[in-house]
């Protein structure tokens, strides 16, 4: 009964230019080790659950860029969106996609762009999480102590009780500002949101009845096209009604019923270029570097680009430069926030 939902439609654009609407970063081999972060994501759950139970939801564009790095899926294991509506419509589809087929269905909600470098823990963690989900109407995620002031993730609160390993919530707050981020980490009280969820299907499909009632007004009527040939139809419909939120904003800092496991599997979100440089070995003046490169008095940098080209660099400390494609960018590494700006701002350009 256990299904596993990989959202794979986001567009990365924290990791511009080598993240791009074309080829976002999750369908890239970022770490260089052979396999896209996708397939890593799929590839995690091998011990969970059957192959067939895997599914994968992303925009319509990268349909190809799916099929060819997970070739094993059948067409109706992937998802396709017209257009992203974040992560709140892609949960909801998937819900009530695999609510048609399996009423008992438990799920499994994962992003397709992080790290877990502690695999067997993390099967157990899941295989845990989908036990106390099958017991109780509760929605679990998976916390993560914190090691910095990080405002792109969600802060959790919870009730200390010996007794538990599932933890019962006490706040979620969705990227909050760096004061608040800072006492939040300070307070030695809160766990950072992984985003890996777990809950049953039917106990989801009620959060959102209660607390996205607009968007599951749109589902509700589709359930009867979800798995026939009228499926992509209705979703081109549905998802022209849909507001663009997060599960995170629309059903995780709403409901009573959140429920945290702290999970020390080893986890990064590699979600933006300060984040790969925290993950990967550095030289001895703490550059990271991928490509041709040649560097003078510079360091804390990281640098990723095409071996194609030779790249030298002097007198930098502290910043990023990444080259993809057509496209150069050299920002300082505390100011990387502004990379979802440039990419923003170079599209209108063109
Ligand atoms: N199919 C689909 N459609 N997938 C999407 C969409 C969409 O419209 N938008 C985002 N995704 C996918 C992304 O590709 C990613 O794998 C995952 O959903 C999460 O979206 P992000 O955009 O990366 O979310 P975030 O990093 O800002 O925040 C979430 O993750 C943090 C941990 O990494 C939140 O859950 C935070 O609370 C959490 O701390
Ligand atoms: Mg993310």
């Amino acid at each position: 009964n256990t299904y596993v939902v990989i959202m794979a439609g986001g567009i990365g654009s924290r990791f511009w230019p080598f993240s791009r609407t074309n080829y976002p970063k999750q369908f890239h081999d970022v770490l260089g080790i052979g396999e896209s972060m996708l397939q890593m994501t799929a590839n995690r759950f091998a011990d969970i659950c059957p192959p067939e139970n895997v599914f994968v939801v992303t925009n319509k564009d990268y349909e190809a860029l799916v099929k060819e790095q997970l070739p094993h899926l059948t067409d109706n294991q992937i998802l396709l969106e017209p257009v992203g509506r974040n992560t709140a419509p892609c949960i909801a589809y998937a819900s009530y996609k695999i609510a048609q087929l399996n009423p008992n269905a438990k799920l499994v909600v994962t992003p397709s762009d992080h790290v877990v470098l502690k695999q067997s823990v993390f099967t157990d963690v899941i295989n845990e999480a989908v036990a106390a989900a099958a017991q109780d109407d509760i929605l679990i995620t998976l916390g993560i102590t914190p090691s910095r002031p990080d405002t792109g993730y969600g802060y959790i609160q919870y009730i200390d009780e010996e007794s538990t390993k599932i933890k019962k919530v006490k706040t979620f707050t969705e990227k909050p500002d760096l004061d608040l981020a800072k006492m939040f980490l300070d307070s030695g009280d809160f766990v950072w949101n992984s985003g890996i969820f777990i809950w049953s299907v039917q106990s989801i499909l009620k959060a959102f009845q209660q607390h996205l009632s607009e968007i599951s007004e749109i589902f509700d009527e589709g359930i009867s096209f979800m798995n026939t040939a009228e499926e992509q139809n209705f979703i081109t419909k549905a998802y022209s009604q849909c507001r663009n939120v997060s599960i995170d904003y629309g059903i995780m800092e709403k409901v009573d019923n959140v429920y945290v496991l702290l999970a020390d599997i080893g986890w990064s979100d590699l979600g933006t270029w300060n984040s790969l440089y925290t993950i990967n070995d550095k030289d001895d003046s703490g550059n990271v570097v991928d490509g041709e490169v040649m560097l003078y008095d510079t360091k804390d940098c990281i640098i990723k680009t095409p071996k194609k080209h030779l790249v030298v660099v002097q007198g930098l400390e502290d910043y990023i430069v990444a080259e993809y494609d057509n496209v150069l960018m050299i920002c300082k590494k505390t100011e990387e926030q502004k990379v979802k700006e440039f990419m923003a701002d170079a599209k209108s350009k063109k």
